[in-house]
């Protein structure tokens, strides 16, 4: 398959973790070794890294790749003029302990594709030292055309949140649609189309351990987000021989943009396999598991995907879903209790409502409780929840999710400063009036 020929014949593989292999023309993948001295139909062969030579075999990822030019094919680099792109907690302003809250965030008229239309909302530890995070809202009204991303920072996890994106990459084509989520490995070539227009979503670039599936302990061997579920590209390349004037190719490198031109296409891979692949997740699959006694479950039984830290059980970055689901549990307020946390939660909302906040918190917005920042549902919320009658209830139409990380977030001044920050946030807790009661006095 050619790029040319897209997207009428897009093709996916299934799994998560496993090795893959894919070839766009017959024989072009070598057999029983990785590096013949020549490869197939003159082909070079290039390895992408996502992870140490020596990590563990269950962690260890890469990629071989058989392509018409190597990625070492490239003119100098520049610096690209991108403000609202910031890594890293050291590009934050200094934020107080209170709940952050945003309406939605508009796209605006001015011609931006992914790459100019990404603003910095909150980030946390230091790309360079590959720790920590950074959330981001990407409010495109553009494709890219005749340019690529390349993110040497982190992995990308993106969430549309309004419309479709065309994610073509190294390996081939993703379609995503709001509902489903995509990873893109640190590195890796992409660029992205807006087959719907004017489009919004959240990004996670995690500068840490890449995602991974989380555990499943008692649960056992199934549930939660399970492996045939991701859907990888099979490989795809331009027929292209040259590009005029040039395809820009945009690294984010050291927390910084960058910009280099060449002649070809960068998706010029004919074949490839391993491990360290592009993937989507439609998150309609996902096997929701909740509590059919009393007292729901912390909401780590949300998790679709964990970037672990050093620490065991205490991530870099999860993501977490909110997705439909029967609500059954007995004599117990269901929706989040109020709390503060070892944890900060950076949330986003996809479509629908957040049960904790039934009001405000509103799709394509987003909100902030750092680690030890006490929050919980609304007021509203509250009084409709500890007096509702608990017959069996279906949340529907609802997908909201949250990045969470061990790291505090620092947000950036395009997120305190863009008009978007709800300035009354911290009002939707004032209603939660003294009612005790000292029956004994
Ligand atoms: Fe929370």
């Amino acid at each position: 398959m050619t790029l040319n020929a897209l997207p009428n014949a897009l093709r996916y593989q299934s799994g998560f973790g496993n090795e893959f292999a894919s070839e766009a023309v017959p024989g072009a993948l070598p057999h029983g070794q990785n590096s013949p001295q020549r490869a197939p139909h003159e082909l070079y062969t290039e390895l992408l890294s996502g992870t140490a030579f020596t990590a563990p075999r269950a962690d260890n990822r890469r990629t071989w790749l058989y392509r018409r030019q190597p990625s070492a094919v490239i003119g100098g680099y520049d610096p690209y003029a991108q403000p609202f792109w910031t890594s890293g907690a050291a590009g934050g302003v200094v934020c107080p302990p209170d709940p952050l809250r945003w309406k939605p965030f508009d796209i605006p008229d001015e011609p931006l594709d992914f790459v100019d239309g990404m603003r910095t909302l909150a980030a946390n530890g230091d790309a360079d030292a590959q720790t920590g995070m950074a959330t981001h809202v990407y409010l495109a009204n553009r494709s890219m055309t005749g340019k690529a991303l390349v993110n040497a920072d982190g992995e990308m996890l993106l969430v549309p949140q309004q419309g479709r994106l065309v994610l073509t990459t190294e390996l081939g084509i993703l379609e995503l649609a709001p509902g489903e989520v995509a990873l893109v490995p640190r590195g890796m070539a992409l660029s992205v189309a807006l087959p719907d227009g004017p489009s919004r979503g959240y990004v996670c670039e995690n500068y840490g351990a890449h995602f991974r599936l989380p555990e499943l302990g008692p649960i056992g061997s199934n549930g939660l987000a399970n492996a045939r579920d991701f859907r990888v590209p099979t490989a795809a390349y331009d027929q292209a021989a040259a590009f005029s004037p040039g395809y820009d190719i945009v690294k984010k490198y050291g927390g910084r943009l960058w910009v280099a031109r060449q002649a070809h296409s960068p998706f010029n891979v004919v074949a490839w396999h391993g491990n360290l692949v592009p993937c989507k997740y439609d998150t309609a699959h996902f096997m929701t598991i909740g509590s059919i006694s009393f007292d729901h479950p912390d909401p780590s039984i949300f998790t679709v995907l964990t970037a672990p830290s050093d620490t065991p059980g205490t991530a870099n970055c999860d993501f977490v879903i909110f997705p439909p689901r029967w609500l059954v549990a007995e004599n117990t307020f269901r929706p989040p209790w109020f709390h503060r946390n070892l944890m900060s939660e950076f949330m986003g909302l996809v479509h629908g409502q957040y049960d904790a906040k039934a009001e405000g918190f509103q799709p394509g917005g987003a909100s902030l409780h750092n680690g030890m920042v006490p929050h919980g549902p609304d007021a509203e919320s509250y009084r409709k929840a500890s007096t509702a009658e608990l017959a069996p209830h279906k949340l529907e139409h609802t997908l909201a999710f949250m990045f969470e990380s061990r790291y505090r977030f620092v947000p950036t001044a395009f997120a305190l400063q863009s008009g978007s920050l709800d300035t009354a946030y911290a009002g939707c807790w004032h209603g939660l009036h003294d009612n005790f009661k000292d029956t004994a006095a």
